[in-house]
């Protein structure tokens, strides 16, 4: 397995596959990987002759009161878990590599990013579009993987790709969880002991939530309800929100009958965590 910094390295490898007729997977990371990224790595290399993981902590999907110089990275650790499960490239580039001094385009989106996580991030979705977009020019893959539990970001990257033509596969992937049921993410990491056994609360209102449906409710606000007072009874959550949203549109539903995304973001103490379940 490889490990390069630039643009053209990549574009050398990937031609070299192509022109040995190989198929090519690609799972964009910002780094510090876990098992959930380990899953999407595993998919990928299952689906695909060729898996590159990119690892960049990407600036322009950060706002400006936000965590990117706190955001932890470990390449030796990230590149181990790659080898390990078989990708063959690792692109990990600088962040001059990436935007230079003049850089001034982006990808927008009018639809899908105002709502959710949008709300609070109102410049993040531009960030992670403009940067994947990059990345799929860059790799250039037939398929890429993303997780289920960033679920608007998977919703705004399959519209992207549908809106730009791009000639690829987008593959959505289940969240992985711990034991206790707390969805993985690099930023568990930023919890204190007393805060990580609080962040067991987003998984258990979620899945107070799915009760409810399973005994018959359909009424979105009493099943957002519920979650609400769940996550309220422990002290150190605080709600962001907690949104039921058709899982095409990310438009909010009164009526869970359809495909429906339930979805919450939530401050355990200073660290700003998210977790949801698609109703399909
Ligand atoms: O999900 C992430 O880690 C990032 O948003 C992504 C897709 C790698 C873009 O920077």
């Amino acid at each position: 397995m490889k490990i390069v910094e630039t643009i053209q390295e990549v574009r050398t490898e990937v031609k070299q596959w192509r022109q040995q007729g190989l198929s090519v997977g690609f799972v964009p990371t910002m780094g510090y990987l876990h098992e959930g990224h380990r899953s999407l790595i595993d998919r990928a290399v299952a689906e695909n002759d060729r898996v590159v993981v990119s690892v960049f902590v990407n600036p322009m999907q950060f706002g400006p009161a936000e965590d990117l110089a706190a955001y932890p990275r470990d390449l030796e650790h990230d590149a181990a878990i790659c080898k390990k499960a078989g990708a063959s490239l690792i692109f990990h580039p600088q962040p001059e590599e990436m935007y230079h001094s003049d850089f001034s385009s982006y990808v927008d989106m009018d639809t899908l990013t105002g709502g959710l996580c949008g709300k609070t991030r109102p410049t993040h979705f531009r960030g992670v579009c403009t940067v994947v977009a990059k990345l799929f020019h860059i790799v250039a893959p037939d398929r890429a993987y993303f997780g289920q539990k960033d679920a608007q970001q998977l919703a705004v990257i399959r519209h992207m790709v549908s809106d730009l033509n791009f000639n690829l596969e987008v593959v959505g992937c289940p969240i992985i969880r711990e034991e206790d049921g707390l969805a993985k993410s690099s930023r568990n990491t930023y919890l204190s002991e007393a805060e990580r056994k609080a962040a067991v609360i987003l998984s258990q209102s979620l899945r107070a939530g799915e009760a409810l449906l399973d005994a018959g409710e359909q009424r979105a606000d009493v099943v957002c309800r519920a979650i609400t007072d769940k996550i309220n009874s422990e002290p150190l959550a605080k709600i962001d929100y907690v949104e039921a949203v058709d899982w095409n549109t990310l438009e909010p539903v009164e009526t869970i009958d359809g495909p429906v995304l339930v979805a919450i973001a939530v401050y355990i103490g200073k660290t700003r965590l998210i977790d949801n379940f698609i109703r399909p």
